[in-house]
């Protein structure tokens, strides 16, 4: 494809600030059109780009010249909006985490991109965290040498009127709990640094809030390389956000990232006067990933560059976010290797569903 990519997005609410800045600014991105429901809210950024708003994605797809879609709309829709998108009108897609909820929808999110000859771009912004990257690097070159431990601690704040704010929010058909919301992306890192999974035991209640999804997740998890995982993932942290962190303990040292979103290398044995250089400051716990994401989408679909992370890769966070529910949910051990799905997390709720799907206007 030839550059600028022409890139349209598909839901304007709190995430989108982080697609429109890169979007707007990067050389070989043109944001060309805003779509949200509630047309005011595309409207918030269109103005300082003076960009077309529209409240029906079909419409915008019609009229606009689009290479690239971001479907940034509520979770439980991701996988509907974006088979849409690459079925109807062949675009490529960018899709916010997570990037399904059930399980089973992924294989067909992937046969629907193959057939249509488009491609599937899942986000996980925090894997370019220098602090991330910095440690995969000294695990994947042995410098840190056999991992024994792995620990994931998220505690945030997410009072009952977060959840009060979108009908989506805190249920099963359309968010997940803490551990798909906030916690997915260190779930996903867990194995971006540590490898696959073997199994989990999980336990999940919800404590701080009435909602019908955890608010509060504790796991033991077992990597097939032998080392082991603890994830500690709530948002019923109170009165503030406090941690998302992560520390690998191996045998030639210790590595721990701390911060509001895995952004401080605060402890580095192997060579502690790395800390302060592969630590960084995040306005908010967002941060600044995004660009770098673009800037490989960008590569991928103009140069040929394969994005880092792939369908697959993506993929890989949400089978394990399956198992750790299946586990919690029949309070047993959960093996990968089995095909397990949550019963709850992504079920259907057509009623749900009606409120974020669009009809192309007749
Ligand atoms: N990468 C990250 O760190 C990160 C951070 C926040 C949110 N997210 C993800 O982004 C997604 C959106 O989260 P949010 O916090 O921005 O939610 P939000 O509720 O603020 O925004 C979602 C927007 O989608 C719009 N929408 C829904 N259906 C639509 C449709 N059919 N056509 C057009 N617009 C539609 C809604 O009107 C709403 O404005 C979620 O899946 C969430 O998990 C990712």
């Amino acid at each position: 494809m030839t550059s600028p990519l022409r890139f349209a997005i598909i839901g304007c609410g709190r995430i989108a600030k982080n697609h429109v800045a890169p979007l707007a600014q990067l050389p070989g991105a043109k944001l060309v059109a805003l779509c949200d429901l509630v047309a005011e809210k595309a409207h918030v950024y269109a103005g300082s780009h003076n960009l077309p708003v529209y409240a029906n994605y079909h419409t915008m797809l019609l009229e606009e010249e689009v290479d690239v879609v971001c479907v940034l709309t509520p979770s439980g829709m991701h996988s509907a909006h974006a088979m849409d998108v690459m079925c109807r009108y062949r675009k490529h897609v960018v899709v916010e985490k997570p990037l399904v909820l059930a399980w089973g929808d992924l294989a067909k999110m992937k046969s629907t991109a193959s057939e249509c000859g488009v491609k599937i771009f899942p986000v996980y912004q925090n894997r370019y965290n220098k602090a991330v990257q910095k440690v995969r690097n000294d695990l994947l070159s042995g410098a840190l040498g056999r991992p024994a431990l792995g620990t994931v601690r998220v505690r945030w704040c997410r009072p009952q009127r977060y959840y009060n704010r979108d009908p989506w929010r805190g249920t099963w058909a359309m968010d997940g709990g803490a551990l798909t919301n906030q916690g997915i992306h260190y779930i996903d890192l867990l194995q971006y640094l540590l490898g696959d999974v073997e199994s989990v035991f999980a336990r999940m209640a919800t404590q701080l809030v009435r909602v019908e999804v955890e608010d509060t997740a504790v796991a033991s998890v077992k990597f097939k390389n032998g080392a082991l995982g603890v994830v500690e993932v709530t948002t019923a942290a109170r009165p503030n956000d406090f941690e998302a962190s992560i520390s690998i303990l191996a045998e030639n040292g210790a590595a721990i990232i701390t911060g509001i979103a895995c952004n401080h290398l605060s402890t580095y044995t192997l060579d502690p006067s790395m800390t302060s250089l592969y630590s960084e400051e995040f306005p908010d716990a967002y941060g600044l990933g995004h660009w770098q994401f673009f800037r490989d989408v960008i590569a991928d679909l103009t140069k040929g560059v394969p994005h880092p992370i792939s369908f697959d890769e993506g993929a890989r966070a949400i089978r394990l976010l399956n198992a750790l529910y299946r586990s919690a949910e029949n309070n047993h051990e959960v093996r990968l290797d089995e095909s397990v799905t949550s019963l709850n997390l992504g079920r259907s709720d057509p009623k749900l569903s009606a409120l974020y799907e669009t009809q192309p206007e007749t």
